[in-house]
């Protein structure tokens, strides 16, 4: 079976490397020249944990390729994936720009049958526009090889997206026809060794999946947000009660974390677009509209309790900053809350010692000089008034306290995720504050 993934993203990259995992024949395509020869000699565009080896190992074995000619590589490709960025337009909705210039050169220079799978996360009816897409170019060239288009939304997530691909939880597939199915069904057949389902149904079926997952979890989050919040006013902690609800089954305990706020690629961008499309067919979804709300206040929760903290003077005060990119376990500083809370506290003419264990190349990218970043966690610590724990990575759980309280100028942490207590912090001769909970 030879496959084709095209886009060396996140999803693409992330496709390509573990198909190539089980055996399969897969050339990776991007457009972007460097992507591609840097991946040739095993440098990946993004970190994510395990993909490396799997790339590196794949690419000596034979069995995964990487090339920037999509034109060449579609001849006599079984099944051809299209995982290209979707970046949000100016009005929020998916720019399918890139996902159909995909498609029309597919349609331009396949060979024989063809598979066209989506697995960008596009809008309703978008594998629709790939079907006449292709069936354009096909006409234009005067051949009438037969494809079938269909949508198999991913649900990995950054930092657990290999594990995620090789043992996930269910594949949905939208797909029309039976030899597609069969195909497909067969490519996927080594992952489903752990008897979890492939869930066959229609495309516009399988594209809605996508979002509504995306939208049920980002609304637990805010959710989550909103009753923290209360907590603090009522007294409660938010920490007991998210073990309370929890443990009824049906709540679950498991993405109920409150914080400050979903970042990454995904939430922000997934609530949008659904927003968006509500919108087109004339109705509102106020309920998405609510946790998007309340998602960007709560990127503001951590500076409204340092302003209070310091009598709403931040000038010149140094703040030590644990953890940059939207959650641990990634380089990735999409959407992250760090960058908001970076913004305000310079507007207040406040300085910024930043340390993460992989985001900093990113970061720096990102943000450029405007605050300095640390070698570790210890030294971001040096002379800083407050200390503000931003992402949970498992390097900050258990730092060497009497250190940096030597370094430190302040004895106060604002902790953003809730990895520690008040009592502990107490102990440890800190001033500590949370989310949604009494202190
Ligand atoms: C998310 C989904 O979880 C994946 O299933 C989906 O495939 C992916 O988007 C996608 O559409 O590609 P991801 O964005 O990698 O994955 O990250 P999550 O682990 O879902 O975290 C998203 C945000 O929610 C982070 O900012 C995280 O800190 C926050 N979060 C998560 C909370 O604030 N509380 C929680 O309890 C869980």
């Amino acid at each position: 079976m030879k496959i084709v993934v095209v886009g060396t993203g996140y999803v693409g990259l992330v496709t390509g490397a573990c198909l190539a995992e089980v055996g399969t024949e897969v050339v990776c395509i991007d457009v972007n020249q460097e992507k591609i020869s840097n991946l040739k000699k095993g440098i990946l565009p993004i970190y994510e944990p395990g993909l490396e080896d799997i790339v590196i190992r794949n690419y000596k074995k034979g069995r995964l390729h990487f090339s920037t000619d999509l034109a060449d590589c579609i001849r006599g490709a079984q099944i051809a994936f299209i995982a290209v960025g979707t970046p949000p337009g100016e009005d929020g909705s998916a720019d399918l720009k890139y996902v159909l210039q995909v498609a029309d050169t597919i349609g331009k220079y396949m060979t024989d049958y063809l598979v066209v799978v989506t697995k960008s996360t596009v809008p309703v009816g978008t594998a629709a526009k790939v079907d006449a897409c292709i069936a354009k170019a096909l006409r234009e060239r005067g051949e009438d090889l037969e494809f079938d288009v269909a949508s198999n939304p991913e649900f990995l997530k950054e930092g657990a997206a290999v594990e995620d691909f090789l043992k996930p939880d269910r594949i949905v597939i939208g797909v029309e026809s039976e030899r597609a199915r069969t195909l497909l069904q067969q490519m996927y057949n080594p992952f489903l060794l752990n008897g979890h389902p492939i869930l066959f149904m229609d495309v516009p079926s399988a594209e809605m999946t996508k979002y509504a997952a995306n939208a049920m979890l980002a609304t637990k989050i805010s959710f989550m947000n909103d009753i923290a919040n209360l907590c603090e006013l009522v007294g409660a902690d938010v920490n007991l009660v998210r073990q309370g609800i929890g443990s009824d089954p049906r709540i679950g305990n498991r993405f109920i974390y409150p914080g400050i706020g979903y970042g990454g690629s995904c939430f922000p961008k997934d609530v949008k677009a659904l927003i968006k499309t509500g919108e087109k067919k004339g109705y509102n979804l106020r309920i998405l509209n609510a946790v998007e709300e309340v998602n960007e206040d709560q990127k503001k929760v951590l500076i409204n309790k340092i302003k209070t903290y310091f009598n709403g003077d931040l000038k010149d005060k140094v703040f030590a900053m644990w953890g940059l990119s939207f959650k641990p376990k990634t380089d990735d500083m999409r959407e992250a809350p760090s960058l908001v809370i970076i913004d305000m506290l310079l507007e207040e003419g406040a300085k910024v010692q930043a340390y993460d264990p992989v985001a900093i190349h990113e970061a720096k990218h990102m943000i450029g000089d405007k605050i300095t970043f640390a070698e570790d966690a210890e030294s971001a610590t040096k002379d800083a008034d407050a200390l503000l724990l931003i992402t949970e990575w498992p390097e900050f759980r258990l730092p060497d306290w009497t250190e940096i309280k030597e370094n430190m100028k302040g004895r106060v942490i604002f902790d953003g995720r809730n990895i520690y207590t008040a009592d502990e912090m107490i102990d440890n001769g800190f001033e500590y504050f949370g989310i949604g909970r009494y202190a």
